[in-house]
């Protein structure tokens, strides 16, 4: 696994309920190769927003882990699950 910078330089919470990434965030630790692999600036929205560091996120339709991953780097622990055995 190469990481090539775990946090985004640029990024900036969204403000409105319209989410548009020019880039789909190439901090991320894994490809986004899995089928219906979301942009991992989705996800850390949405735990900057309603988690603090420490809490823990559950992701129920894990894929390929995009939501652990920004999980980990934003210090939160995480768990996911999936039904697919061939996700993570
Ligand atoms: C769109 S993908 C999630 C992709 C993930 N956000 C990522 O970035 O890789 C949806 C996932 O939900 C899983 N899934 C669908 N129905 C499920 C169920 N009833 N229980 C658990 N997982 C389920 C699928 O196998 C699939 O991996």
């Amino acid at each position: 696994m190469i990481i090539i910078y775990i946090q985004p330089s640029d990024f900036a919470l969204e403000k409105t309920t319209i989410w548009s990434f020019k880039e789909r965030g190439d901090w991320a630790t894994h490809s986004g190769e899995y089928r219906g692999n979301w942009s991992p600036y989705v996800p850390r929205n949405l735990i900057l927003r309603y988690t603090k560091p420490g809490e823990w996120v559950l992701d129920q339709f894990v894929g390929s882990g995009t939501t652990l991953v920004e999980a980990k780097l934003l210090n939160r622990h995480a768990i996911g699950l999936d039904i697919n055995n061939k996700a993570i």
